[in-house]
């Protein structure tokens, strides 16, 4: 019989550096993520920093909307638009969430990221770890010429973190956030530009995930 990471590859996936792990989220882990979410995400010095309003649900509806949107995450993967979902553990406890997405990847070789981290464990230097760690797979496995981000202008931890990696600011523009208007901050960076963590980094699962992808050898 073949292991999940064998018939979903993205299961395979996992980077470690230091006390820093990001591996594939999984429908095990689900349960114990979304109590990280409901415990709190939003910090209250800065506006709203999620595109929906997943974090605001109530409990039970935040259980099932987060898992509904992972089960589709994980059912619509294809080459051409892929979004990596990986769940954070610094020391071994879960603190949080790294996504890595992208569509016609082989042709724009880019990629965009998200993440959060539960209110408890932000502040600590974990979210620029988690963002030089899926760069360093952006560029380093996938062969990614550029990594892209996006946030909230009233969002500086976010900005901050992705100018600290190595990002540049190239746009900015007006959205929609929960109905009101809001501007959007628009980051990227090559290789050239990417800060690397101090410590070195490490992956597993990369062949099978590449041949996922269309990623030819
Ligand atoms: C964004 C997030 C992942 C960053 O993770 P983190 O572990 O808190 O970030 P770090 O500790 O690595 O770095 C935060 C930086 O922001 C700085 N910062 C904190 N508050 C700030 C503020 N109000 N204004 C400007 N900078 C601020 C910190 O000083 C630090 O920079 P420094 O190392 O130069 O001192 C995390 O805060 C989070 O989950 N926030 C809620 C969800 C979210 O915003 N997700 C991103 C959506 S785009």
């Amino acid at each position: 019989m073949r292991t999940w990471s064998e018939i979903y590859p993205p299961f395979g996936v996992a980077i470690r550096c230091g006390d820093v792990e990001l591996s594939a989220l999984t429908p095990d882990v689900v349960p114990e993520l979304v109590e990280l979410a409901i415990a709190g995400t939003v910090r209250p010095d800065t506006g709203y920093p999620f595109v929906t309003n997943w974090a605001l649900l109530p409990p039970a509806e935040l259980r099932l909307s987060a898992a509904q949107f992972y089960f589709d995450t994980w059912g619509s993967a294809r080459p051409e638009s892929w979004q990596l979902l990986m769940v954070v553990r610094r020391g071994g406890q879960l603190v949080g969430c790294q996504d890595l997405r992208a569509t016609q990847f082989p042709t724009t070789r880019i990629v965009h990221t998200g993440s959060w981290l539960g209110l408890a464990h932000q502040g600590r230097g974990t979210g620029t770890v988690m963002r030089q760690m899926v760069c360093a797979f952006a560029f380093d496995v996938l062969g990614a010429t550029q990594c892209r981000t996006e946030a909230f202008l009233d969002n500086p931890v976010s900005q901050r973190v992705s100018e600290k990696v190595g990002y540049e600011r190239f746009d900015q523009r007006p959205v929609e956030r929960l109905g009101e208007p809001a501007e959007e901050v628009y980051f990227r960076m090559t290789a050239e530009q990417f800060n690397r963590p101090t410590e070195p980094v490490t992956f597993a699962g990369v062949v099978a995930f590449r041949h996922f992808i269309d990623l030819v050898d």
